[in-house]
């Protein structure tokens, strides 16, 4: 039987080309699944999966829980706000509480980056990131890439473009590793200030007019402002973010092809990106989301078959 190269997802910098295939054949087989009338397989009956969030998230939670839910797993999920962390507790303490539970697998997001890995290697589960900080966020970038082939037929060859706030965004880091892995060529647009000095040192080409990278690329991803990390200004407002880096239907049809349009969510309305863009037949934001529980489906499955 096929296996991934690794007993942890902490990040796409961490797999192979050949562990992103098994993992989008073992989802095409889900997606299968939970498109049928009864969307659950009792694969993961004896596996006890933590979730644990130090961070708000509303999809990557929901898509995770639901992913696990119909491998049937046992779940328990918690939130940093209603813990003990707000009572001082270290984040190995609160770990090796749930573990003493006889828990398998843990899914974490956490608001540093490295915290994921710094657990994999002080507790004996298999651990899932669900983002670390500005760092990676590897299901969402498996869900994009995901989508992408499901669109286009492949991911090599195409051109991508992420727009936004590069700076602080795992969910960039983590498409740019995928997406060269698997052959794509990646661009990235958006302020100065948000574009990471290192960037062109993994191979991405920075454009700084939206409208030239959208006449380049096949696809557009375009970030939201992570507002919660900006320690400062970085542009001078949302006004003027947006008629530099929005997106809109205006320029969407002046483009003369049709390019993909995804957003990892959540969606800031009129800033990055027009409603009309995000409701059009050319975004994928919700095949991303319907995706996301197959490729979690895929990723907690192939990594709770090697923990028996
Ligand atoms: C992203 C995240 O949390 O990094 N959202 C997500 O997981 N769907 C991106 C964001 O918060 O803008």
């Amino acid at each position: 039987m096929k296996e991934l190269s690794v007993n942890h997802l902490l990040g796409i910098k961490y797999i192979n080309k050949h562990d992103i295939d098994l993992i989008f054949e073992t989802a095409d087989h889900f997606k299968e699944v939970i498109n049928r009338p009864i969307k659950k397989v009792p694969s993961l009956r004896d596996i006890t999966i933590a979730n644990i969030f130090f961070e708000n998230s509303t999809r990557t939670k929901l898509s995770f829980e639901l992913a696990q839910k119909r491998l049937s797993a046992d779940v328990i999920s918690f939130s940093a706000a209603q813990s003990s962390v707000k009572k001082g507790e270290t984040l190995i303490d609160t770990v090796n509480n749930i573990l003493a539970m006889k828990v398998d697998m843990v899914v974490m997001r956490h608001s540093d980056a490295g915290a994921a890995h710094f657990l994999s290697k002080n507790v004996s589960a298999s651990i899932i990131n669900a983002g670390d900080g500005a760092h990676e966020h590897p299901t969402q970038a498996l869900l994009d890439s995901y989508s992408i082939r499901e669109k286009l037929g492949d991911v090599a060859g195409k051109k991508v473009v992420i727009v936004g706030d590069i700076l602080h965004s795992r969910v960039a880091l983590s498409n740019i590793f995928a997406l060269q892995m698997q052959g794509a060529e990646v661009r990235v647009c958006g302020p100065k200030t948000l574009i990471p000095k290192y960037i062109e040192s993994l191979g991405v080409k920075v454009e700084s007019n939206l409208r030239k990278a959208l006449e380049w690329c096949d696809i557009a991803n375009m970030l939201r402002v992570q507002n919660e990390r900006l320690d400062f200004s970085y542009f001078p407002n949302t006004r003027e973010y947006s008629q530099q880096f929005g997106l809109t239907k205006e320029i969407l049809d002046s483009l003369d092809k049709e390019i993909v349009v995804m957003h990892p969510g959540p969606i800031n309305r009129g800033v990055e990106i027009t409603s009309d863009v995000a409701d059009s037949q050319q975004s994928v934001i919700l095949d991303q989301v319907e995706n996301g529980v197959a490729v979690r489906m895929a990723v907690t499955y192939l990594l709770a078959s090697k923990i028996k």
